[in-house]
């Protein structure tokens, strides 16, 4: 996984057949998806329930890009290495999950995998400036995490400041929740590189219809690179 600041389209499979991962997650990829994007949820931290390990294994033998997993649970440390295990490029804890976010993410990269560290709305950019050096990615969520499909809540601002706090850094900033194509032009020219999209990858399409989850993808990506452009 080189580093670079090309827009990366990253779709949530929370908004999949829950029955049909396997097919889902290769209809997405086909259709132009960069990273797949997997949300656990423990119903402690958020309330929601999702996946665990043994789930996650299940999907990296579909996924052929780069496999995101975003842990919304706490406590984190005790499960790092599961996720490792089964098959996470990336795995991204939130600072709000405990009061050692800096000894997770060594433990992350100890483990060879990337590191995230993701933020709520509530919680200031600043609470990450001391570990610019220790994470490969910064997620700044723009809805309340538990649930797809909720409104978009506009965190713009925050981009900014963290992009000017990572300057030269590979860090990249991944932006979670309510992205769709109204909503992603502004992030990115913001300077964020990686969206999150779940409900607006999704909407009409199915495995059977994966031509819609393409549009849907195409349209994302273009609204977002027209904002580079412009
Ligand atoms: C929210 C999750 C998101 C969610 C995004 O807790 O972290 O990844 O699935 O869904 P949309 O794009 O529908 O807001
Ligand atoms: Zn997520």
């Amino acid at each position: 996984m080189a580093f670079d600041r090309s827009i990366k389209i990253a779709p949530s499979i929370l908004s999949a057949d829950f029955a049909d991962f396997g097919r889902e997650i290769r209809a997405i990829e086909d259709q132009g998806a960069d990273w797949v994007h997997v949300d656990v949820m423990d119903g402690h931290f958020v309330p929601n329930l999702t996946f665990g390990p043994p789930a996650v294994a299940a999907f990296r033998k579909h996924v052929k890009t780069v496999m995101d997993v975003h842990l919304m649970i706490a406590p984190v440390d005790p499960y790092i290495e599961a996720f490792a295990k089964a098959g996470a490029d990336i795995i991204t804890a939130h600072v709000e999950a405990g009061p050692h976010i800096h000894r997770t993410l060594q433990a992350i990269r100890a483990t060879g995998k990337k590191a995230g560290v993701a933020l709520n709305p509530g919680t200031p950019a600043d609470s990450v400036a001391h570990l610019l050096d220790l994470a490969d990615l910064i997620c700044v969520m723009t809805v309340n995490p538990g649930f797809g499909g909720q409104k978009f809540i506009d965190m713009t601002g925050k981009v900014r400041q963290l992009r000017a706090m990572i300057g030269d850094r590979p860090v990249h900033i991944e932006i979670d929740g309510g992205v769709d194509p109204g909503t992603a032009p502004g992030l990115v020219a913001a300077g964020a590189d990686v969206l999150v999209a779940g409900s607006a990858v999704f909407k009409g399409g199915s495995v059977e219809r994966a031509d819609v989850y393409g549009a849907n993808i195409a349209a994302i990506r273009a609204a977002a690179t027209g904002a580079l452009a412009g």
